[in-house]
């Protein structure tokens, strides 16, 4: 119950990484507010985990939309009080050749994985800059720090997410508040679930751990970096790969 007064946003907490996230904070007895988009049973299931005796809230909301943030904020400061750390977790990937994607294709990935943490920074931060207090994390990921061939533009979105944690974290770090991110490397979840065994296998080759990632390799990191434990850590890029560079 170390954490009961505070409140944390974790959007897309009904997916692999984020069902991790929400189980990390809700043990540590932290208020969990869990957003969705479409799969309302994956944030259901995500809320048997909020153990530690704080409370939960569920909330469905296209991150993409700033209309939708802002009502989602009203709602969870009314049920579980105004958001000190906030995790923009939400994000879509697109394979395939850059030259060939479509266009709304691109544009929803833009808007979610990119605008989506845009549009829940921008909302959630005024009361941590009156608090002069909170903690921001965003999920990048390693495309995002190499660039990887057939996933150019989910590259270029988390490229994105690393540069708007750098440049945030300088502006708000006088007012107390802090922003990071965490870059997985490949972790086992309904977004990579379709990579077949050979893939894996080759994958697991280039790791230098030897194993592909698990959500709470990335959960116990965000953890960390919301915790006052990095409480001088801010504009940082924790790289959580495996050490495949
Ligand atoms: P997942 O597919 O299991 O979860 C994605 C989550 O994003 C879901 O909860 C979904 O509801 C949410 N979401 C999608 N569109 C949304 C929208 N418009 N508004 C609100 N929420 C939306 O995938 P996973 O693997 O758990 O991914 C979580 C994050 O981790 C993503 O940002 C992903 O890019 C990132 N990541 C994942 C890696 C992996 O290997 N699985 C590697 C590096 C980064």
């Amino acid at each position: 119950m170390i954490n009961s007064n505070k409140t944390v946003l974790v959007t897309g907490g009904s997916g692999g990484i984020g069902q991790a996230i929400v189980a990390a904070f809700g043990r540590e007895g932290y208020n969990v507010a869990i957003n969705y988009f479409t799969n309302e049973k994956g944030a259901i299931d995500a809320s048997k985990s909020v153990t530690g005796g704080g409370a939960f809230g569920i909330y469905q909301c296209d991150v993409g939309d700033m209309t939708q943030v802002l009502k989602m904020k009203e709602q969870i400061e009314r049920d579980l009080g105004e958001v000190d750390v906030l995790v923009c977790n939400s994000g879509i990937e697109y394979f395939g050749l850059f030259h060939l994607a479509k266009e709304e294709e691109t544009e929803r990935l833009y808007k979610t994985n990119l605008f989506g943490a845009v549009n829940c920074a921008r909302a959630f931060l005024p009361p941590m800059i009156n608090k002069k207090s909170g903690s921001i994390i965003m999920n990048a990921s390693i495309c995002g720090e190499m660039g990887f061939s057939c996933e150019v533009d989910y590259s270029v979105t988390k490229a994105g997410l690393i540069g708007l944690t750098k440049a945030l974290s300088r502006e708000v770090a006088p007012s107390g508040v802090r922003v990071n991110c965490v870059s997985p490397g490949f972790i086992a979840t309904p977004m990579t679930a379709h990579f077949s065994e050979e893939a894996l296998s080759s994958i697991k080759e280039e790791v230098p751990l030897g194993r592909i990632g698990k959500s709470e390799d990335i959960s116990e990191a965000v953890l960390y970096l919301a915790s006052d434990k990095a409480s001088y850590v801010t504009g940082t890029v924790l790289s959580v790969n495996g050490g495949w560079y």
